[in-house]
């Protein structure tokens, strides 16, 4: 890198060093400068450390061979190739690379999302992240995403743009945190490195996103006037022990598993753009994660060229898009990449590490072989960017409209029914046992009546998935209702249904009997989130907490199935008629015969909640900033005040009572805990604090992933049927640990499947990173001297195993 280089990342750079430092001062081509309003509080942070220069990839971690064909061809291409390897075009894929045949490279497709191919016909379209979660089981996220990866290869897509760890779930408001996994960074850890192992066994490459600390949707965005940021999007502003123990934690595990890409994020953090923040690209991903891939930004989160180079950004993405006055095919990248270089203020070093950086992957994975060619139906399904917008001719060819979905459907059911979480369950109501007559209520039962490729917030529809990018394009959907007639009718049983929310909210439920009171009545609620929007409540949509009141104030054996982006407040859960309370998420394609599938006992529901559900939807904390009604360009700042203290760890520390508490599920078998042994991995290993120092691998020091303790514990199914339990693990640390430490964190979790009367002994792993905290001094994970208190249960409030373990003494 040149000194003058260096200079105009500092200086043109969008960090917020730069922002902060020299108000009055002009920008970059991202922006300019207005200086913050007086009313702002700096605060503690309002700074993000400049981090310079972009750090080389090395392929370490077993890329080697990958990385040194990667540069390779980068010693063939043109300076005008370079440009447009790493800047997007319009063309039939979501994002696309443009090929260059000359070379024998194809070009890349990237396409959305977390749970589907979205732009696709002949599809699956799988449960959520957030039904994922809730199921626990790593094989499941594993086969899910395996499966997921087999769809995306057969229609000729190199890149998943998923999984998603950011939203991790600050807030219960916040709109995609259902396409994320759970508030808790270990659950989401884990959910992230199963997901891209068998997306990435599949040979295509993961996007681990959003980058970071990217936890509301309200002004995701800065907003425009006439051609100027009349306000730049919203700062989450946190301190560096949060990001590490919360928001980077998953992120970790994503790289760790050699997730191929990263997708910075819209939103500012420290008051500097996510995808031309150094310190959290060039610092945090590229340095100590040891990050090899490359950072592609979020559709339309580029803010600069160089200083985004600088800063860390290797892939601008879609390359230019009409939203911020830009044209297709104009970019901060593209043209000016080449001005840059050749008037000597991008190195041109830096431009071949973004493309080794992409293409790396693309090699590692075997993308160069025997890859399959876009599906040419993708170009005529995509409204994002249509033919109307191509500035060149793509090359389709192969089968188009290819059915990709092979058995996957069999998995779908399978997996949505092993993720829903049967929150309550008295007077023998599930499993039902051949009811003869039926009552189905609610307008999340039926068919959606305004068509339902991708879905959207309609009054009349089941739900099974969240809207925007995240959505898939269902090639059909089972609904509740189908699926119960189906059930049902092996029992030739009468099935009435009223799918009318308004109405039955309304109406006296008594008079709508025919010919007398039904065995069960079964009421579907919805709770739709998308993409660009936060959730304004936490209820259930359309008067659904309405429709529960006036079911059970008739039937007294009512039965709640909630189809939702997460959390519910659940009002009605006492209610003595309400007997039973399914949450069954987002399951994807198959979600009525999942639904049945629990329902009447064929499986038994093992699914534990992912989150906390609160009394009241008052008692949550840490909501998303939404309301700055002032106009000043630096208003919209979101501070990360509660720390630590988020969902459990926050109603933990407050010892506040809720209604069911994260990891909360019921089964129709019962289990205990016995006999928890915790040793020493190495008996004779004396453990230091503070990692011993290791050349940094992809995950960051390989010393944090060691197992330093296995915990052992005897689980036994003690009811009559078959079923799976989960018991959980939960760390607490000794009080020479900062302040602010979580009471306890979920640090191992299993899902073990038992016969009546059997056990088998679970087996934990308590890995460096599992036993400490982030040491914002040394900048180091360092184990806490003294005890540290380990608690194995079925919920983080049912904890019924106990053990302590002392690393370190003091
Ligand atoms: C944000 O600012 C806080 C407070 O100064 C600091 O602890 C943290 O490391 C900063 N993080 C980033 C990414 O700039
Ligand atoms: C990256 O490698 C190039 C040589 O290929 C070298 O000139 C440059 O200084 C390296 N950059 C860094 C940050 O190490
Ligand atoms: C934007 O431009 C239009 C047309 O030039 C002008 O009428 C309007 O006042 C401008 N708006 C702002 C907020 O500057
Ligand atoms: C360079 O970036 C600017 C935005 O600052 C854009 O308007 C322009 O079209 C870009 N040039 C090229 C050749 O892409
Ligand atoms: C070099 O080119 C870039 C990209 O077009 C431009 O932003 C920058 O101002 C130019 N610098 C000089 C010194 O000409
Ligand atoms: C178009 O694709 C086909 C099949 O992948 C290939 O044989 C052909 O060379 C390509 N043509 C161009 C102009 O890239
Ligand atoms: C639902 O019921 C309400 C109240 O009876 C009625 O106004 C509305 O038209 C009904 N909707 C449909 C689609 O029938
Ligand atoms: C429960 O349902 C029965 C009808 O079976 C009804 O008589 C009773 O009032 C209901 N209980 C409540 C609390 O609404
Ligand atoms: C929830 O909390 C709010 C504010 O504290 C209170 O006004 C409301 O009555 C509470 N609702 C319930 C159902 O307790
Ligand atoms: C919560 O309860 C525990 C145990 O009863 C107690 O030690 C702690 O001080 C309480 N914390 C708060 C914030 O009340």
């Amino acid at each position: 890198m040149t000194l003058s280089a260096l200079i105009g990342g500092l200086l043109l750079g969008s960090t917020a060093k730069a922002q902060w430092n020299a108000p009055g001062s002009s920008q970059d081509e991202g922006f300019t400068y207005v200086q913050p309003a007086d009313t702002i509080i700096l605060g503690q942070y309002g700074q993000s450390p400049a981090v310079y220069p972009s750090p080389n990839a090395t392929g370490s971690g077993g890329w080697e061979a990958g990385l040194a064909k990667a540069k390779d061809l980068v010693s063939k291409l043109t300076l005008e190739e370079k440009a447009l390897m790493v800047t997007g075009y319009p063309g039939p894929c979501v994002g696309n690379i443009l090929a260059i045949p000359r070379l024998g490279f194809p070009g890349l497709c990237l396409q959305d999302g977390p749970l589907s191919i979205r732009v696709a016909d002949y599809a699956s379209v799988f449960a959520a992240g957030v039904s994922v979660a809730a199921s626990w089981d790593r094989t499941l996220m594993y086969e899910r995403g395996l499966a997921m990866g087999e769809e995306f290869r057969d229609k000729g897509s190199q890149i998943l743009l998923g999984p998603v760890a950011g939203p991790l779930g600050r807030s219960a408001y916040a709109g995609r945190n259902w396409e994320g996994f759970s508030p808790d960074p270990y659950l989401t850890g884990v959910a992230m490195e199963e997901t891209i192992n068998g997306i990435q066994k599949a040979g295509v490459q993961a996007t681990a996103k959003h980058f970071i600390a990217n936890e509301q949707e309200t002004q995701r965005n800065p907003s425009w006037v006439n051609g100027t940021i009349s306000q730049e999007a919203v700062s989450a502003n946190l301190d560096d022990r949060t990001m590490h123990e919360l928001y980077l934690w998953p992120f970790a595990n994503a790289v760790h598993a050699k997730v191929a890409s990263v997708m910075c994020s819209y939103q500012r953090i420290n008051g500097s753009y996510g995808c031309q923040n150094s310190k959290v690209l060039n610092g945090l991903l590229k340095t100590e994660l040891g990050f090899q891939g490359y950072v592609m930004s979020d559709w339309g989160g580029t803010h600069a060229g160089v200083a985004a180079i600088e800063a860390g950004l290797d892939m601008d993405m879609p390359g230019g898009q009409g939203t911020y006055g830009m044209r297709w095919g104009t970019s901060f990248f593209g043209g000016n990449v080449t001005a840059a270089v050749n008037n000597g203020t991008l190195d041109e070093s830096r431009l071949d590490d973004m493309i080794v950086r992409i293409m790396t992957p693309y090699y590692a994975l075997g993308q160069d072989s025997d890859f399959p060619t876009v599906d040419p139906s993708t170009a005529d399904l995509n409204t994002f960017s249509p033919r109307s917008t191509w500035l060149t001719e793509f090359n389709l060819t192969g089968e188009s409209s290819r059915d990709v979905r092979g058995d996957h459907a069999d998995l779908i059911r399978e997996q949505g029914a092993a993720a829903m979480v049967l929150l309550k369950n008295e007077k023998g109501a599930l499993p039902l046992k051949a009811p003869k007559s039926i009552a189905v209520f609610g307008n999340d039962a039926g068919d959606i009546v305004s068509g339902f490729y991708n879905q959207k917030n309609y009054e009349y529809g089941t739900l099974s998935a969240g809207g925007g990018s995240g959505t898939g394009r269902f090639t059909y959907i089972v609904t509740p209702l189908e699926a119960i007639k189906a059930r049902a009718a092996q029992d030739k049983a009468l099935v009435q249904y009223w799918l009318n929310n308004t109405e039955i909210a309304a109406s006296d439920i008594n008079t709508l009997w025919v010919p007398k009171r039904p065995d069960v009545c079964l009421v579907f609620l919805k709770t739709w989130a998308e993409e660009a929007a936060d959730r304004t409540h936490l209820e259930s949509d359309w008067h659904g907490d309405d429709v529960v009141e006036s079911v059970a104030s008739a039937c007294s054996n009512t039965i709640v199935i909630t189809h939702s982006a997460g959390i519910n407040t659940l009002p009605w859960a006492d209610h003595p008629n309400v007997t039973a309370i399914l949450a069954a998420h987002y399951p994807g394609q198959e979600s009525g015969n999942s639904l049945v599938d629990v329902l009447y006992g064929d499986v038994n529901p093992s699914g534990r909640l992912p989150y906390t559900i609160a009394l009241n939807g008052s008692d949550y904390n840490a909501p998303p900033t939404t309301a700055i009604s002032t106009t000043g360009v630096e208003d919209w700042q979101s501070w990360f005040d509660e720390k630590l203290e988020i969902d459990y760890r926050y109603f933990d520390a407050h010892n506040i009572s809720v209604r069911y508490e994260f990891g909360f599920g019921l089964s129709y078998t019962t289990f205990a805990l016995s006999d928890i042994q915790a040793a020493k991995a190495d008996e004779k290993a004396t453990i230091s604090a503070a990692p011993p120092a290791q050349e940094i691998q992809p995950g960051g020091n390989p010393a944090l992933w060691e197992t330093l303790y296995t915990v052992e514990v005897t689980v036994r199914n003690t009811g009559k049927v078959k079923g799976a339990a989960v018991p959980q693990l939960y760390v607490t640390l000794p009080e020479s640990a900062p302040a602010g430490t979580p009471v306890r964190q979920l640090r191992g979790f299993d899902k073990v499947s038992l016969k009546p009367g059997r056990s088998d002994t679970v087996n934990f792993q308590l890995m460096r990173r599992d036993l400490s905290y982030w040491d914002i001094v040394s900048q180091e994970w360092v184990i806490p001297s003294g005890e540290i208190k380990l608690s194995v249960g079925f919920s983080s409030r049912d904890l019924q195993q106990f053990a302590t373990i002392t690393p370190v003494s003091a």
